[in-house]
């Protein structure tokens, strides 16, 4: 179902005793200020999704990890399932994240089995797909970005994708502070929405909830959101600080 969506994405950032404060600075002016209309995502390391579940009211405030192991349990030295995800409080799942592409060497076929064991598992998929600086300067970035969605969430069938979130984060906006414009933004929405209509139908494609992700902040994420295929934001940097991520929830 389509909806308005603010998430973070904490990386590698913050003890637990760090993130159960941030955690509870947001879930304290969240409730104060209402925000009815708008999920509030807190996309936070492993070893916080407990303690943060615990913190904040999950009725108004998902929680996210920031990935998950590829296979469902066993001989996995380190890795963490969706069941163990699950079990913690933790709703949804950032999966496909450049980061973890580019450092970690993730491919199609590693997404695929995560998306299928996240989906099985009941947590929603907040699925992020972006094109580098130099696909968006050969201007093949529309295609390059439908073609990573075709590898992935377009093999699941109409039922499971209508389940996910996608993320569209361009690669030279993440943590850069040059942020796509208004209209980049839009253009590349507009695209992501027309190939999922063309894949799944009309209905699934405005009932998606398509979120923008880099260096998106308090001074333009308004902008950002008023765009009509833009449903939110997926904020890195901005959400380590309570009143930053709040202002741009407040952008809606
Ligand atoms: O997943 C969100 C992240 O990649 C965006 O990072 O710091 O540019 O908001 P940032």
């Amino acid at each position: 179902m389509r909806q308005k969506i603010v998430a973070g994405n904490w990386k590698l950032n913050t003890t637990v005793q760090e993130g159960v404060e941030l955690a509870k600075a947001v879930d304290t002016i969240v409730a104060e200020q209402g925000a009815e209309d708008v999920v509030v995502v807190l996309g936070v390391p492993f070893t916080h999704l407990t303690k943060v579940a615990e913190t904040v009211n999950t009725e108004r405030i998902g929680v996210a990890s920031q990935n998950c192991a590829a296979e469902a349990k066993g001989a996995y030295t380190g890795e963490v399932s969706v069941s163990m995800i699950k079990s913690t409080g933790a709703k949804y799942v950032i999966l496909g994240h450049s980061e973890r592409r580019e450092y970690y060497g993730e491919t199609s076929e590693t997404l695929n089995k995560k998306l299928a064991l996240a989906l099985e598992a009941g947590l929603t998929p907040i699925y992020c797909c972006g094109e580098a600086l130099d696909i968006r300067e050969a201007g093949t970035h529309n295609d390059f970005v439908v073609n990573q969605l075709e590898e992935t969430v377009f093999q699941l069938s109409a039922d499971d994708f209508k389940k996910i979130v996608i993320a569209y984060e361009p690669i030279w906006a993440i943590g850069t502070g040059v942020t796509a414009s208004s209209d980049q933004a839009q253009d590349m929405h507009a695209n992501i929405r027309a190939a999922i209509a063309s894949k799944f139908g009309e209905e699934v494609a405005e009932g998606t909830s398509i979120l923008y992700g880099g260096s998106c902040n308090p001074k333009n994420a308004n902008e950002l959101f008023a765009n009509k295929d833009v449903d939110g934001g997926l904020i890195g940097g901005a959400s380590l600080k309570a009143e930053d991520f709040i202002g741009i929830i407040n952008a809606y």
